[in-house]
């Protein structure tokens, strides 16, 4: 917890600064009378519906490593705040799933439960997203996401069982003021996953290769004037690039350019060959082609680095500054091909924001 005047200081910047972009300035003073009341004799304040709204769009506008900012507005947001039980959060992340996926048009949103004020109720979901495949670490080499390795152990430590395939879905993890978490399995008919194939190259499809639908982060914190929000999952859709460059062809993911380019007959005992960028922009142009036949949202590198353009433009005709990372603003793949590569960005912190946080099956390793 912040220091009261800490807090307060923080609660009048977002007050002010959203209550005028939302055209409401003559409720600023009244409402900060309240905060700093409720702050007074609680030691910390809640946010109104409202606020927590547009709390949450503006932290995506103001993430800056994120190029699909130009949607900010659109963010759906839920306000969870009453549930305080393993099974309550459980439901809510279901029906995240289910809304956010909406049959493969998937639709911004974020879910966001009760902040750790004091005494109150403290819930944290221990998955990095709340769809992600498990690793499994064998003496030959790893099954499924070497990502997934640690936390994996942790639901087998917890009781979950995998089937060791490469694409095991893992339990949701839910930890209520510090207690012994829970597991739950998610429902099949609830995770849309897509099968990877090429126009082109029908051994693609034979790999059996797939990927989830819909990326939703959930180990990350929200700061809104002050309060932190330790469980807030967000989603928006996938750029191809997150898994044609990076889920699928890393070498410590999945690992499959050798795979790709022996399909495709390149040479792969050279580097001169190019075999790796060939597979590469290939491999990228299946997981487009598979999404968009599967009837579900994805965006190019060229059309998400376009729309960021836009919402640089936006930005300016607001009189605000874009602040951003430029190292992970610049696609994987073909980057000097967007104007991004060719601008600069200032890396700096606006709040409120997304921020990382300790994983909490960590903690005790000391
Ligand atoms: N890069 C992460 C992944 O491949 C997802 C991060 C969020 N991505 C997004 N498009 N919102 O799973």
């Amino acid at each position: 917890m912040k220091q009261a005047k800490d807090l307060f200081q923080e609660a009048k910047d977002f007050i002010e600064i959203s209550y005028k972009e939302l055209g409401i300035e003559e409720l600023i003073d009244e409402r900060l009378l309240e905060i700093e009341l409720q702050i007074k004799e609680d030691g910390y304040y809640e946010h109104t519906y409202e606020e927590l709204v547009y709390g949450a769009k503006l932290a995506w506008r103001n993430s800056n490593r994120c190029i699909g900012r130009f949607f900010w507005q659109t963010l759906d947001v839920v306000d969870a705040r009453q549930y305080k039980t393993e099974e309550e959060v459980y439901e809510a992340l279901l029906f995240h799933i289910k809304t956010a996926t909406n049959n493969g048009k998937i639709r911004p949103m974020i879910t966001v439960f009760h902040p750790n004020l004091k005494t109150d109720c403290d819930i944290r979901i221990w998955n990095h997203q709340l769809v992600r495949y498990a690793g499994y670490e064998y003496e030959d080499g790893v099954i499924g996401d070497p990502a997934s390795i640690s936390f994996t152990k942790v639901c087998e430590s917890l009781g979950w069982k995998g089937n060791h395939t490469h694409f095991d879905v893992l339990p949701l993890v839910i930890q209520v003021n510090g207690g012994t978490p829970k597991w739950f399995n998610i429902p099949k008919e609830l995770i849309l996953e897509v099968p990877i194939q090429h126009p082109d190259y029908p051994g693609f499809k034979d790999l059996g290769i797939k990927w989830y639908a819909v990326p939703m982060i959930s180990d990350m914190k929200m700061e809104i004037g002050g309060i932190e929000y330790q469980a807030v999952p967000f989603n928006g859709w996938y750029m191809e690039t997150e898994i044609g460059a990076r889920n699928l062809a890393d070498s410590f993911r999945y690992n499959l350019l050798p795979k790709f380019a022996s399909i495709m007959g390149l040479d792969i005992s050279k580097n001169s060959t190019l075999w790796k960028d060939r597979a590469l922009v290939e491999l990228n142009y299946a997981v487009i082609d598979s999404y968009k036949s599967a009837g579900v949202s994805i965006v190019d590198h060229h059309s998400a680095a376009a729309q960021f353009k836009r919402f640089e433009e936006n930005e300016a005709r607001a009189g605000r500054e874009v602040t951003g990372d430029w190292t992970w603003l610049i696609p994987p793949v073909s980057p000097a091909a967007t104007h991004i590569f060719h601008h600069s960005y200032e890396d700096k912190l606006v709040l409120p924001n997304f921020f990382y946080q300790d994983q909490p099956y960590e903690k005790d390793k000391g």
